[in-house]
């Protein structure tokens, strides 16, 4: 699925992390779970400055070296040499202000507008996750999802609550690694949230050069545009539905009324799968993994029955955030990979809730 033989020197990469990481990013307590620290970013400031506040929290030096090893472990080295050259035409191709926020969180830590932007459109981010959209029986909706990660521990420390403030109010939240200005995790309040599960397809480099050239959005890219612009529960879903994509993706999502929460099975030009609550037939939540729900999972990697049975235990009556917490913290769902877990409810909008989970999991 990826391309083993491209690792480029993982050693060098290893050694030039403990050679810039002086002191770390914004260190967590050891005791976890944890809250991620949470930051204010004001849209009614210009996209290349509006990160600048958040950035002064954390060690450039930290920063630069994360930048460095996650491209070597991720991008093979001809795709960094290939972007690095037809960034000049692609940067007019990607979507605002994104590009303008990378390039000014880029230019205050000295590394080139073309690694960031790689960085940016690194989609394993989301690899091996879990998400839960659920109705309890007064009818209200939760959502919560698991962020696996196999090399976790610079983005744990690296993972942010973020506030983006638009004329002094709240417009939206969402979880993010710093330095990453998509979101695969955020809420509109009182409107809905969403989540976003890796559908593996391998090869993301080049679906996402050929998505580009065609001017198809970024997976987090899209998300937090929804959640930006979409004005309701049924917007956002069509929303998320039907804009051209650059890979695949699960997306979920939930509102703020009885039966409104769906996983979106998305292909790269439009939906795949459209997969409502169904309460009244007794389906009552939806879990997502990284397997299209009508297909069996592979027994290597099932963390959807496990999560069936912690809901089914749970039951609907007992659906809280608190007991959703407790269903995305039941082994495997939770594992040693889990970065963070996210817990949700549009109509609760003060309740949102991230906590990082530890590494090293026995
Ligand atoms: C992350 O933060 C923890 C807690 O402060 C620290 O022990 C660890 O070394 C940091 N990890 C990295 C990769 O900096
Ligand atoms: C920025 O990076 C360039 C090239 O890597 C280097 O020559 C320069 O000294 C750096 N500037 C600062 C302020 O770190
Ligand atoms: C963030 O913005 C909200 C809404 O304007 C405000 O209530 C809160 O005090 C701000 N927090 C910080 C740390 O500035
Ligand atoms: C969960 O409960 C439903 C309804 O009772 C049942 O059909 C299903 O088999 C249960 N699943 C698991 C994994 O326990
Ligand atoms: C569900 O809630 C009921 C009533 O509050 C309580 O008696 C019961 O123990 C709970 N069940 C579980 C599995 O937490
Ligand atoms: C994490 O879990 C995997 C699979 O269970 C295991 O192979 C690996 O050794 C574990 N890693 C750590 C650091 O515990």
């Amino acid at each position: 699925m990826r391309a083993a033989g491209q690792k480029a020197r993982p050693l060098l990469a290893l050694w030039l992390l403990l050679l810039l990481v002086g002191k770390p990013g914004y260190s967590a307590s050891p005791s976890s779970p944890s809250a991620p620290p949470r930051f204010n970013v004001t849209l009614d400031t210009a996209p290349e400055l509006r990160w600048l506040p958040v950035l002064r929290h954390y060690d450039p030096g930290f920063l630069r070296a994360a930048v460095m090893r996650i491209i070597e472990e991720h991008v093979p080295e001809w795709v960094h040499v290939l972007i690095g050259k037809i960034l000049g035409e692609l940067t007019g191709f990607l979507p605002q202000p994104f590009i303008d926020e990378i390039r000014g969180m880029c230019d205050v830590l000295n590394l080139s507008l073309s690694d960031c932007i790689l960085v940016n459109l690194a989609y394993e981010f989301s690899a091996f996750c879990t998400s839960i959209v659920a109705q309890d029986s007064k009818g209200h909706i939760f959502h919560g999802r698991n962020l696996d990660y196999a090399y976790g521990d610079i983005l744990r420390n690296l993972t942010v609550d973020v506030q983006f403030i638009k004329n002094g109010q709240i417009a939206y939240t969402g979880t993010t690694f710093l330095g990453y200005v998509g979101l695969w995790t955020g809420q509109s309040p009182h409107k809905f949230t969403v989540s976003g599960d890796e559908r593996d397809k391998g090869w993301w480099w080049e679906n996402m050069m050929a998505g580009l050239l065609q001017r198809h959005s970024p997976i987090s890219w899209l998300i937090r545009s929804t959640l930006s612009e979409s004005e309701s529960f049924n917007a956002a879903v069509i929303k998320l539905a039907k804009t051209p994509l650059i890979a695949d993706v699960y997306y979920i999502v939930g509102g703020i009324s009885p039966r409104e929460g769906v996983v979106i099975t998305r292909n790269r030009n439009g939906p795949a799968d459209i997969w409502p609550l169904d309460p009244l037939n007794g389906q009552w939540f939806r879990v997502e993994t990284n397997y299209d729900h009508w297909k069996p999972v592979p027994k290597e990697d099932d963390r959807r029955t496990p999560a069936i049975k912690a809901l089914n235990a749970t039951g609907q009556a007992n659906l809280s955030l608190e007991t959703l917490f407790q269903v995305l913290s039941v082994k495997p769902v939770y594992n040693n990979a889990t970065i963070y877990t996210t817990v949700m409810s549009a109509a609760y909008p003060d309740k949102y809730m991230t906590r990082i989970r530890k590494s090293g999991l026995k």
